[in-house]
């Protein structure tokens, strides 16, 4: 079948069958995808590493497993290493004898068999599970301008937008045949064009936004366009330090999940931003001012889906995308701080913390990990939506300062502040 894309000679072999049967199915499939979107030509995988969105292994996924076995059988096994996306499982995660029960027995019964899949196909190692890939000490960071081929939004809007490299907003699988075969379709966020902003956001409030709301508002206002956001650099300055790279971690997720968000511009600090500057404004954009009255109507129309709103939270989740070290140190003081200002000892609510295992290993290696312990906050690896997906565990009342968390499960959102406040008072107020 003639496709309308211009493949090189190279291309066309591999699509011919010179590299097998199996490895001509996945060039296929990525040419079809390109083509439904329009793209021009394939263009090469430049990145180190990829990263899998698709770490779970829930039994209902019969036709994944049976296509990595095809693909490993085949020896179509990826050309790069890879990290994915966090393990649904954690023992230390508070859980009651039946949700565990339910965890093992009817939902992620295919776990170990996936893993042993995952890492033929190339995944670096046990520690390579996390959503925040991109951290340095996980070390899948990507250079400005590199071509990506990932799926997990949270961890696409951060390369394309805080690194500047290039990907689109990829599913799961595209992302592992783009990484198998080595090339990717070339449309939407690979291309200079595409990544012009459409819309131009003002910030004009009288404090730091909260990055989780204002991510929240940018992506459910904008959706899938590229936002370009000025009056940020006033309540973050304009480097681009640890602290920084955390608040946009957590604000880009909220953009990825509440709205489509795959690239954002912020006004002087991320690296496309600091180049071009509003060279990166399209003709015609758009323009979203947020002040505190529009941040404030954001957050009191999130619905809450609790059966009793009024219930006492059973659980908090605080790391969803997983937290920097930096994050997980600050944290950790300001528990400290919170439980000493109310006269106590441990935290009023469970608590668990969520990071990657290597950011895990270099906190433990430090003072905080004792002290974070005393305070009664678990620490884990998990993704805590796919804690939420047990249908008994999204049942009970969990709270999170996690925008996506709250969009795709029951969990009822407060800001960082109240979610201190809770834990360590068990009240907001
Ligand atoms: Fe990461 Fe899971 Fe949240 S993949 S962004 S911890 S939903």
């Amino acid at each position: 079948m003639p496709y309308k894309m211009e493949l090189t000679a190279e291309q066309q072999a591999i699509l011919d069958g010179s590299k097998g049967a199996t490895m001509a199915k996945v060039m296929k499939t990525l040419v079809m995808y390109g083509e439904t979107f329009g793209a021009t030509k394939m263009v090469p995988v430049t990145s180190k590493m990829g990263h899998l969105v698709t770490s779970f292994g829930l039994g209902v996924m019969k036709p994944v497993y049976d296509l990595m076995d095809k693909l490993i059988e085949d020896k179509c096994v990826s050309g790069q290493q890879f990290t994915v996306d966090p393990k649904p499982l954690d023992k230390n995660v508070p859980a009651s004898l039946i949700e565990k029960l339910v965890f093992k027995k009817f939902m992620y019964t295919a776990q170990d068999t996936y893993d042993a899949q995952l890492s033929k196909l190339g995944i670096v190692s046990d520690s390579a599970y996390t959503c925040a890939c991109y951290l340095d000490e996980v070390g899948n960071t990507p250079a400005k301008g590199e071509i990506l081929s990932w799926a997990e939004s949270s961890a696409v809007v951060y390369a394309n937008s805080v690194l500047g490299a290039r990907c689109n907003r990829n599913s799961g699988i595209i992302e592992l045949f783009g990484s198998i075969v080595g090339f990717v379709p070339y449309f939407g966020l690979l291309t200079d064009e595409g990544r012009k902003a459409t819309w131009i956001v003002e910030v004009r409030t009288s404090k730091k936004p909260e990055a989780q709301i204002l991510g929240s508002a940018i992506g459910m206002k904008v959706m899938e366009d590229v936002p370009y956001v000025k009056g940020l650099d006033k309540w973050l300055g304009t480097e681009l330090n640890d602290g920084v790279k955390g608040y946009l971690k957590d604000f880009g997720a909220a953009t990825a999940s509440n709205g489509a968000v795959g690239l954002y511009h912020i006004d002087g600090i991320t690296p496309e931003a600091v180049e071009l500057g509003e060279k990166l404004i399209a003709d015609g954009a758009k323009t979203y001012v947020i002040d505190d009255a529009e941040l404030d109507r954001v957050k009191n129309n999130y619905p809450v889906i609790w059966k009793d709103k009024d219930a006492k939270p059973k659980l908090c989740f605080v790391g969803c995308p997983h937290l920097t070290y930096n994050q997980l140190v600050e944290w950790t003081e300001n528990v400290e701080r919170g439980l000493e200002a109310e006269g106590r000892t441990k935290v009023a609510i469970p608590t668990v913390f969520t990071s990657a295992p290597a950011v895990i290993e270099k906190f433990n290696k430090t003072s905080y990990a004792a002290r974070l312990k005393a305070t009664g906050v678990v620490l884990s690896y998990i993704c805590p939506l796919m804690y939420m997906n047990n249908p008994l565990c999204g049942k009970k009342p969990v709270i999170t300062n996690s925008n996506k968390l709250r969009t795709y499960t029951s969990s009822r959102y407060y800001t960082t502040d109240e979610i201190l406040k809770y834990i360590t008072k068990g009240a907001v107020m």
